[in-house]
């Protein structure tokens, strides 16, 4: 996946570089801002659709996470079992990070002032605890599905040798 957008003038420039290339600023036609309102609201919905649905999605594991505070093998396969299937949804380790500040964000204003340093801490843990077992998870998963695609290569004659 990628946006190609070099080429079509949103590529940096220098403020130097826009001068010396003498090149008349863009101009919106009502055209244009016709068309930026009407997408607007689809990008607007639908974007708002998606923040929700993976909002959803991360406070259920979370309480289900605070479910097993005080049983922590349980929340590991949990876990766990939650980064292998990322893995399976293509959803890299690198980015859970941005999931946990995310959520701390979303969550900090309904406690208004009993929010404190501390208890910023203690939900960044527990984020840096359950993403780290979600990423040994998708290695796993992703050390399994190699090893299975390595051994069904070897386990399926090349059709080179078996033409002789
Ligand atoms: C702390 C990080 C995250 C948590 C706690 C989390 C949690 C969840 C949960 C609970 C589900 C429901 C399905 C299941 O249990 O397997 C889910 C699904 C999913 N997540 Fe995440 N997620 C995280 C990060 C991410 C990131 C970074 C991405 C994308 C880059 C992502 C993409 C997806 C996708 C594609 C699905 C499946 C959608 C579907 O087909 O229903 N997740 N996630």
């Amino acid at each position: 996946m990628g946006c190609a957008i070099s080429g079509s003038g949103l590529t940096p420039r220098t403020a130097e570089s826009r001068h010396t290339e003498d090149e008349a600023p863009a101009r919106l036609t009502p055209d244009h801002i016709q068309l930026i309102r009407e997408s607007w609201k689809v990008i607007q919905e639908d974007i708002a659709k998606v923040g929700i649905i993976m909002f959803v999605r991360v406070m259920s594991f979370i309480e289900k996470s605070v479910a097993r505070l005080d049983q922590l093998e349980r929340l590991e396969t949990l876990a766990r079992e939650l980064g292998r299937s990322h893995f399976r949804y293509n959803a890299p380790p690198k980015y859970y990070g941005y999931v946990g500040a995310e959520f701390i964000c979303a969550v900090r204003p309904v406690l208004k002032d009993r929010w404190t340093p501390e208890l910023e801490q203690a939900w960044q843990t527990l984020f840096q605890y359950v993403t780290a077992i979600m990423e040994d998870g998708y290695l796993e998963e992703e050390r399994s599905r190699r090893s299975h695609t390595l051994t069904s290569s070897k386990q399926r004659p090349d059709k080179r040798n078996t033409a002789i």
